[in-house]
């Protein structure tokens, strides 16, 4: 039988959550703080890009399973589980920034059935559960750490399809409370400690972001070295220990989890004594490599940006997400700029125009538009779509026919042979 839930913040994590419940059987009412959003979503219209959200969001509507509703306390009355998924953005020092957490704790304290239980589903430091609990103020109401694993893009189908259930709790009734609602799910589940749990999280999204950048040093090497970076990590990956998962070289890695979770663990371990060199290294790494990609981009066009058009296709962080948080495209536009570049460009998810993260990048709505006159094109994400274009119509409108695909994406041989110049990531 299904359980009455609540879900506090109806973003990435918080929607996706919530739906999935529904989904799975449960009653769940979903809070925000924007009128305008909680409207749309009870009229069932998602406002952002993720695979499969549509449909769940509106099956949840339609069968009355799922609801929103405008402030976290009117969500909660009847909930036996609350999940807290606001945001944890970085604070000025580098660690996690709790307000939302606490001011969210607060809002709901005096509304909560007896015996709720409270559950952090959003990022937040070691020791963040104690922080909820002294918020709350209330001794009857357990609160139980259980972070999330899904990326965006493909968040529905990592929630229905999980890797592991991590679940930190001191008070064992409450987590295997807790571990009921993810019945019907086909995996390990794992009970710990608060502090383990929220570890296992930044452990988890740290060693995934060493991965790439490893991998974005590896592609530097072959670079120098005249090895292929594409061969290296296949026979890299057919070693079980290691795997081929998240070992494909590109910009470098961005998006609203791996920037602020690297920074935050850096500042958990140094707070606690130890100063992770390791995790330090990995952050820079990836800060080296948004300037590598404009370096290739200045040698491409010739050694000087000075005045030169630069065509950018992808801007979002990643593909198949609308989602410009923390971008290394931006990043790259930014360099690109102050090395005299006009920037302009194309990304398949359409943002607008006027968003202030692309201010300084001329955005336009076709990827031929945005080739028109430049002196090279960079691939920055790896929409399949770009793939499929006419790249004698792309070699037409530009300047010359130049290409630096930073995501190891199109045919190098096909475009060689159309007449471009071309370079990838680690690739001679
Ligand atoms: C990441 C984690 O993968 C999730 O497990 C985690 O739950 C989530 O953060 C979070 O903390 O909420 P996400 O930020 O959606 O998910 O994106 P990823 O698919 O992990 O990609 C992160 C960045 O790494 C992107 O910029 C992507 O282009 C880049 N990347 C990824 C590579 O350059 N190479 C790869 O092989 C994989």
């Amino acid at each position: 039988m299904g359980s009455n839930v609540a879900i506090i913040g109806t973003g990435y994590v918080g929607l996706t959550t919530g739906a999935c419940l529904a989904h799975l059987g449960h009653t769940v009412v979903c809070a925000d703080v924007v009128p305008e959003k909680v409207a749309a979503l009870n009229a069932g219209e998602v406002p952002i890009l993720e695979a499969g959200l549509d449909e769940l969001v509106r099956e949840g509507v339609k069968s009355g399973q799922l609801s929103f509703v405008l402030g976290a306390e009117n969500a909660v009355a009847d909930a036996e589980f609350v999940y807290l998924c606001v945001p944890t953005p970085q604070g000025g020092d580098g660690a996690a920034d709790l307000s939302y957490i606490e001011q969210a704790a607060h809002q709901i304290s005096a509304h909560l059935q007896p015996e709720a239980v409270v559950i952090n589903k959003s990022t937040v430091p070691v020791g963040s559960t104690r922080v909820v609990e002294r918020a709350l103020g209330r001794s009857d109401i357990a609160v139980v750490s259980n972070p999330e694993f899904l990326r965006e893009g493909s968040a529905v189908h990592d929630f229905l399809n999980p890797d592991r259930v991590v679940i930190g709790a001191d008070d064992q009734a409450a987590a295997i409370r807790v571990a009921g609602l993810y019945l019907g799910l086909a995996a390990p589940l794992q009970v710990t400690d608060p502090a383990s749990a929220e570890t296992i999280k930044y452990a988890s999204n740290a060693f995934l972001a060493t991965k790439i950048s490893f991998v974005n040093a590896i592609a530097a090497v072959c670079e120098a070295v005249g090895a292929d970076v594409n061969d290296v990590v296949l026979g890299m990956g057919y070693d079980k220990r290691i795997g081929n998962a998240f070992l494909r070289p590109g910009p470098g890695w961005g998006g609203s989890c791996f920037p602020k979770d690297s920074h935050a663990l850096v500042k958990i371990a140094e707070d606690a004594g130890y100063d992770f060199g390791l995790l330090r290294g990995v952050i820079d790494v990836n800060r080296e490599q948004f300037e590598r990609v404009a370096d290739k981009i200045e040698k491409m066009a010739g050694g000087s940006l000075e005045g030169r058009t630069v065509a950018l296709w992808g801007l979002t962080f990643k593909a198949r997400t609308d989602d410009l948080r923390d971008s290394p495209s931006i990043e790259i536009a930014g360099v690109l700029k102050s090395r005299g570049a006009r920037v302009v460009g194309f990304d398949p998810s359409s943002p607008s125009a006027h968003d202030s993260r692309l201010a300084g990048i001329e955005v336009v709505d076709d990827p031929y538009a945005a080739a028109t006159g430049a002196a090279v094109l960079a691939v920055l994400t790896e929409w399949d779509e770009f793939k499929w274009l006419d790249f004698d119509k792309v070699a037409e409108v530009m300047d010359a026919p130049r290409v630096v695909d930073a995501r190891n994406l199109l045919d190098r041989s096909a475009l060689v042979r159309r007449g471009f110049a071309y370079d990838g990531i680690g690739r001679h």
